[in-house]
């Protein structure tokens, strides 16, 4: 939901500026912009469309400075265009502004600025902050922009330089931002990863703040103006990260990413000699009656899944809630009830109103989470860091799978440590998560890789796809056909095998390729049956087998993945149906790293 870049120091401040928004691209690519401080104000520059159009139009008019800031937009207020892009300019090109949020109150700004002699460029809820911060403007910049920020209700990481500053203010509230510390230099952004190739001492920022930096240094203030201490943190993630290394596409590189993502996620909580589950979390197992999941998308399928690991493992009845839909009732909560937050980038808006909605009926609340420092992560007693390392592509893929790692441990742990889950079975599963990395290794064999490509270009044309999964594997089904949809845009529905007597089964034709998760043993008599239904109307199925099981029904195809534990057979099952995806888009020519319309980080409502 749009990039956000700030740079000061002695570099090329258009290089870095150009460098973080390729690495921030993946939170809107609707148009991109920089403003460059110069002697007479500011040089800026911006495009509609992905940044390559910026990066032409700056070679045929360089804009050259050291103090800097970026944008890249994911639209909400006004079509992409050159004029809605950001920075905004003030009318005396003074100030430069950037902003990824939303500004609720923006129609009755706009109007009273309008009636004041304003002139406004673009559509855009953001312009309201240039005229205010113009307005507020007396020789202050950080006291212009606390002052504009009091007129505004809404969203928002702001970014403001001014042509008589050397330095660059900002604030944040809900939409993220941070800091990065240089050596005589400051760099900021909306994420992490633009900065990594500068610097790894990060300052998070939190809601509320508002901070200015320059060449020597850093100072953050609380928005009504008490000074306060933000000290910076070293990220452990590599530059090399969060590059494609030499991969096609960011989501094709985190695909194979994942035995190693698992590998993070599990790294030292499986105790080798008592076959226990070591996490850090403070959370008092004995005074938990019951669980809520909240999530979106694809990290509310993890959570899906969550709800057979964690009622199977450790007996405490679990209910899954979208994010969006939990914040706007009045959910049942007490302070034994858990409510845990699935998250990738720990900033999506639902999941973190969710949590404060959990929190004022008095539950405790953790959150699973992949950003370090994120939003999401500062609102809740404990910290369950799934440790997969960056993820760029719009598309979550190792995150989903460590996730899905990460509720598995957090069962285990909650039913040992509960005393209902015995030693043995507690054993039998955590020796098959120890196997894990390895079991997506196999499944990301070349043969297998390749028999997925060959179902995903055959079938590429299909207008429409039908998921079915049963027990475990349902949520696997949804998964599926989110991740087709989202980069493919071949329309996809997913229900649990059982259900689709009543009601689907009438969509089914010899058009309709029908993807069956038909891997859990435990269940397979039962999906065999559902194939055999799905077969008779000569509906397409490809189905998706365990090694050595046989189903026995003629079929479009077969798939296989290595026999493992129905409890982690989710993770496995997952590999298959991204790279379903990944190859039915590339076969229709779709961008997987930039699908159309989405944005990674749903930081608007
Ligand atoms: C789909 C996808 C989204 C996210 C959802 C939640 O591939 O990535 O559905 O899962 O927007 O995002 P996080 O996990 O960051 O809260």
């Amino acid at each position: 939901m749009c990039g956000i870049v700030g740079y000061v120091g002695q570099r090329d401040a258009t290089e870095v500026l150009l460098g973080g928004l390729a690495r921030l691209e993946y939170r809107g690519y609707d148009s991109a912009g920089i403003a460059v401080q110069s002697e007479r104000g500011f040089a800026v520059r911006k495009r509609s469309g992905p940044l390559p159009r910026l990066v032409s139009a700056l070679a045929e008019d360089p804009a050259r400075g050291t103090l800097g800031i970026g944008h890249t937009r994911w639209a909400t207020h006004g079509a992409p265009s050159d004029t809605n892009a950001h920075p905004h300019s003030s009318e005396d090109g003074q100030v430069a502004i950037i902003h990824n949020g939303i500004i609720e109150n923006y129609l009755g700004l706009r109007s009273e600025l309008e009636s004041a002699g304003h002139r406004f460029a673009s559509e855009t809820d953001s312009e309201v902050l240039v005229h205010l911060i113009e307005d507020a403007y007396r020789g202050d910049l950080v006291q212009a922009v606390r002052g504009a920020l009091g007129r505004v209700r809404g969203a928002y990481a702001l970014v403001v330089a001014h042509a008589a500053h050397r330095s660059i203010v900002a604030a944040r509230t809900v939409s993220p931002l941070v800091l990065g510390v240089g050596a005589g230099e400051m760099f900021l952004a909306s994420d992490v990863p633009a900065l990594l190739p500068y610097t790894r001492q990060i300052v998070f920022l939190h809601d509320g703040d508002i901070a200015e930096i320059g060449e020597s240094g850093y100072a953050v203030w609380a928005l009504a103006g008490a000074p306060l201490q933000r000290s910076a943190v070293t990220v452990d993630w590599t530059s090399e990260a969060a590059e494609r290394g030499g991969y096609p596409t960011f989501m094709l590189k985190e695909i194979y990413e994942q035995p190693a993502a698992l590998l993070n996620t599990l790294g030292g909580r499986l105790h080798d000699e008592s076959g226990e589950v070591v996490l850090e979390l403070s959370t008092d197992p004995g005074r938990i009656d019951r669980i809520q999941i909240v999530a979106c998308g694809t990290a509310y399928h993890a959570g899906l899944v969550g709800k057979y690991q964690i009622e199977q493992l450790a007996r405490i009845p679990v209910e899954v809630e979208v994010a969006s839909e939990y914040r706007y009732r009045e959910p049942v909560v007490d302070p034994r009830t858990l409510v845990i937050a699935i998250s990738q980038s720990g900033e999506t808006i639902d999941t973190l109103e969710a949590l404060r909605q959990a929190r004022r009926g008095g539950a405790q609340l953790l959150a699973i989470v992949n950003a370090k420092g994120s939003s999401i992560t500062r609102e809740v007693g404990d910290v369950l860091y799934i440790h997969a390392g960056p993820e760029i592509g719009v598309a979550s893929t190792k995150a989903y799978t460590a996730q899905l790692a990460a509720v598995l441990l957090l069962a285990l742990w909650l039913g040992r440590s509960r005393g209902v889950l015995d030693a043995a079975r507690g054993a039998e599963v955590l020796a098959e998560l120890r196997r894990l990395p390895l079991l997506i290794e196999q499944v990301l064999q070349p043969e297998r890789v390749q028999a997925v490509r060959e179902v995903a270009t055959r079938f590429a044309s299909s207008r429409n796809y039908l998921f079915l999964g049963r027990g475990i594997n349902a949520p696997s089904a949804l998964e599926g056909a989110l991740k087709l949809k989202e980069i493919s845009y071949i329309h996809a529905e997913a229900y649990p095998a059982g259900e689709i007597k009543h009601g689907p089964i009438a969509l089914v034709d010899s058009e309709l390729p029908v993807f069956v998760v038909a891997t859990a043993a435990r269940l397979l008599d039962k999906t065999r049956s559902n194939i055999q239904e799905v077969a008779a109307r000569r509906g397409q199925v490809i189905a998706l087998l365990s090694d050595g099981d046989t189903l026995g029904v003629p079929v479009a195809a077969e798939l296989r993945v290595p026999k493992t534990a129905e409890l982690v057979s989710p993770l496995v099952n997952a590999i298959p149906l991204q790279l379903l995806a990944y190859y039915s888009a590339e076969a229709l020519g779709r961008d997987a790293d930039k699908p159309r319309n989405l944005a990674k980080s749903v930081t608007v409502e």
